[in-house]
């Protein structure tokens, strides 16, 4: 497997846009994060996904969770993607902040708004 697409969802949302990434990709896993979060978690594949959606203009607490948790080799490509409802904030800025204690890099950003 070349992707693991890991997702969080409340309503469905970022589920939906998780699955269509997966169909899109090929090669790649759906995995729902809330299932794993307690577990030894296999993170070793080329990229990984994060799916989730904006809480309160930053990130719901498993996502934080989870950041924290992942560790991958230099050569494995991380990305993460929030749906929201609007009003997005800044969840990146709480991602970086947890990167910076693993000494990881955010490289680039992109808003995408599709009205
Ligand atoms: C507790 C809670 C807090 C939310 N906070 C925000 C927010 O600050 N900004 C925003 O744009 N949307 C916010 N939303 C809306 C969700 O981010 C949005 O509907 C998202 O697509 C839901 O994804 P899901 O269906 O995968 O749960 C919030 C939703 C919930 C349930």
């Amino acid at each position: 497997m070349k992707t693991k697409v890991f997702y969080f969802t409340g309503t469905g949302n970022s589920l939906y846009a998780a699955k269509q990434i997966v169909q899109n990709l090929g090669d790649a896993e759906l995995i729902s994060i809330s299932k794993v979060i307690d577990t030894d978690i296999d993170f070793s594949c080329e990229k990984i996904v994060i799916v989730f959606p904006v809480y309160l203009w930053g990130l719901p607490n498993i996502i934080s969770e989870f950041i924290k948790k992942i560790k991958v080799p230099n050569t494995t490509s991380v990305y993460a993607i929030a749906t929201n409802g609007g009003l997005a904030g800044d969840p990146h800025k709480y991602i970086k902040e947890i990167l910076k204690k693993k000494r990881w890099y955010i490289i680039r950003r992109i808003s995408y708004l599709d009205a």
